[in-house]
């Protein structure tokens, strides 16, 4: 008998077929899954990175409890028209401290992944409190209570813990002293500045680069829930530069 009756037996018989068809869909599966767990990460690291500061944390924590994520995407795709109105194509390391990922599924607003340093802390401000302040045709909602709330955290060190679990690397110290860290970025007066700034300031090269601290809802008497969103929101996308990648980078 030839190969190609034998083919027919299979043909003939459905259950035999299933079980062939099974081995076949296994071994496909196999070759596809097993690679996956002797590589270290599927993620390529990239320059700049750095887990966020417990203000950004709170500002991040605040934007996926005001459900910003059902309007907005956080995920530029390497095609042409998104990355000549947001900016380079989203890179896999930038959402590798994001647990969970804000990709998103729904552009109501725009893509928010490259939105820090676009606007100024004013701006988001009254952006956040009244949108149609700003742009008169928004059908964003307005957050006029950000401002009124003052950042309450019940353990923000839990937070840093909790993401140190899941890969984000804290050390100790960035989780032993996360409650006045996230209080000293948003008051450039604060005692703890310095130290904040030695915890999270990393050396690329030659060139220091230091988390920004501001006083970002604009209101120097108390921090709330906006100085920690707006933070959160001018930290978007400026942790790469592009500058570097840009040469390597086909579709730029
Ligand atoms: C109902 C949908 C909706 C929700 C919810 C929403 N937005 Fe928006 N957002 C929009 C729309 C539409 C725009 C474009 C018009 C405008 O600028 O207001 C926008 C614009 C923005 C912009 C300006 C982006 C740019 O590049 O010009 C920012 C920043 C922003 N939203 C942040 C947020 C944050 C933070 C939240 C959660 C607190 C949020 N949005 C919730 C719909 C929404």
């Amino acid at each position: 008998m030839s190969l190609m009756n034998k083919h027919g037996i299979l043909e003939r018989h459905s259950m035999l077929l299933l079980v062939g068809i099974l081995i076949v869909v296994a071994i496909g599966g196999m070759v596809e899954i097993i690679p996956l767990f002797y590589l270290k990460s599927t993620i390529e690291k990239v320059e700049g990175m750095r887990p966020y500061t417990p203000l950004e944390l709170a500002g991040r924590n605040i934007y996926i409890r005001e459900g910003c994520y059902l309007c907005h995407s956080q995920m530029i795709r390497p095609m042409r028209d998104e990355i000549e109105r947001y900016g380079h194509y989203s890179l896999a390391a930038e959402s590798m401290y994001d647990h969970p990922f804000q990709w998103g599924s729904k552009r109501t607003g725009p893509d928010l992944a490259r939105v820090g340093n676009k606007y100024s802390d004013l701006w988001h401000v009254n952006h956040l409190t009244d949108p149609r302040s700003v742009v008169p045709e928004s059908v964003m909602p307005g957050y006029p209570f950000l401002a009124k709330t003052d950042l309450k955290v019940p353990d923000i060190s839990a937070d840093l813990k909790v993401n140190r679990i899941v890969g984000v690397p804290y050390t100790d110290e960035q989780i032993a002293n996360a409650k006045a860290d996230m209080m000293a970025q948003a008051n450039p007066d604060d005692d703890n500045v310095d130290d904040f700034l030695d915890r999270y300031t990393q050396t690329l090269g030659e060139e220091d680069r230091e988390p920004t601290i501001r006083d970002f809802d604009g209101n120097p008497d108390r921090v709330t829930e906006m100085d920690a969103l707006v933070a959160y929101l001018q930290m978007l996308g400026t942790l790469v530069d592009f500058s570097i990648y840009d040469d390597k980078a086909d579709l730029r």
